[in-house]
């Protein structure tokens, strides 16, 4: 079924991977940016800041959407905890924002979780485990995931993490790419021993969540890559996939940051989301091999 799709975020990592993979299904898709103008394609850009709910009408109204996906966040774990009065305007307030908006169209509304809203406290984490966040980062995401849920539209939440993949120009990086360029300068890198995560191609993600739109599910869904593992052990299969030297992966314990929020080391079960998808999550080796091919047609 031919869809109107309007991303809000699209200017992010995330958000323009998504506009790809649901533009490639054929759906009519537009998006948002805030500060970066980040264009897209042929695909319609509108200025929004979730903050000022007239930019969000506009859009809604000019589009009016069959789906909405929501990618918007303020980025960063410590900074909520550090600044809680601006995490809540750009989350609580902001999706709150977002639903109001979206009255006039009543759109399927997907929102962008994390792993974040659980507590690590079990071995493996699937879509009927109540979430218990650490830090005010997950409590932010849990939160706007209780907004959607009972906002009277139908929804779709998925939960990603540690999203990584190529960068547009104007886009901030993630570990991979902040990894590999000190890595092809021959710099060490310092890589956490203790955080544990589900690394997780974003064009990976954008395709599978993209594919669960299109079959029309709805539901959580967790979004992750297949593997679980530590940002070391990240680090060292960057360095060997690029073929760098993985002795500048240099370890260290998060202890000695002092960092403000906790993090919780959960691991996600991502099988509902394959079999309802249809689509593969992929390993780490798998995502860094995809990256290397993007760069090097012949591999
Ligand atoms: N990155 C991860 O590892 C990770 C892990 C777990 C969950 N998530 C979740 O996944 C989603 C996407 O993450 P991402 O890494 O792709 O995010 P990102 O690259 O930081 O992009 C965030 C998007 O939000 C927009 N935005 C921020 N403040 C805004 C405001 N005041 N008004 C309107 N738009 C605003 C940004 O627009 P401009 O850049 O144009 O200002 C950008 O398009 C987020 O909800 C995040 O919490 C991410």
């Amino acid at each position: 079924m031919f869809m109107k799709v309007l991303i809000l975020g699209g200017s992010g990592l995330l958000g323009s991977k998504l506009v790809a993979a649901v533009g490639k299904l054929g759906h009519d898709v537009s998006y948002t940016f805030n500060e970066h103008r980040i264009k897209l394609g042929d695909f319609k850009g509108y200025k929004v800041d979730v903050s000022d709910v007239q930019s969000l009408i506009g859009a809604v109204k000019d589009v009016m959407p069959d789906v909405v996906i929501h990618t918007i966040s303020l980025k960063g774990t410590d900074i909520y905890e550090t600044n809680r009065d601006f995490a809540d305007k750009i989350n609580i307030d902001g999706t709150r924002n977002i639903l109001e908006a979206c009255k006039i169209a009543k759109p399927f509304i997907v929102y962008i979780s994390s792993a974040f809203v659980f507590d690590g406290k079990k071995n493996i984490f699937t879509e009927d485990d109540n979430p218990n966040p650490i830090n005010y980062y997950g409590e932010s995401k849990f939160a706007v995931e209780k907004m959607v849920m009972s906002s009277n539209l139908p929804f779709m939440i998925t939960r990603v993490d540690q999203l990584y993949g190529w960068t547009l120009s104007g886009q901030e990086g993630n570990t991979v790419t902040k990894n590999l360029r000190k890595l092809e300068m021959g710099e060490n890198v310092e890589e956490i021993s203790d955080w544990y995560n589900n690394p997780t191609l974003a064009d990976n993600a954008a395709e599978v969540i993209a594919a669960l739109i299109n079959k029309s599910r709805n539901g959580i869904y967790h979004v992750v890559g297949s593997d679980f593992m530590n940002r070391v052990e990240w680090g060292i299969k960057t360095a060997e996939i690029f073929g760098f030297d993985k002795n500048l992966i240099k370890s260290k314990n998060s202890e000695k940051l002092n960092l403000p929020a906790k993090r919780p080391n959960a691991n996600l079960s991502n099988k509902k989301a394959q079999i309802d998808g249809g689509v593969k999550l992929l390993s780490v080796d798998e995502g860094l091999k995809f990256m290397r091919k993007q760069i090097n047609k012949d591999d």
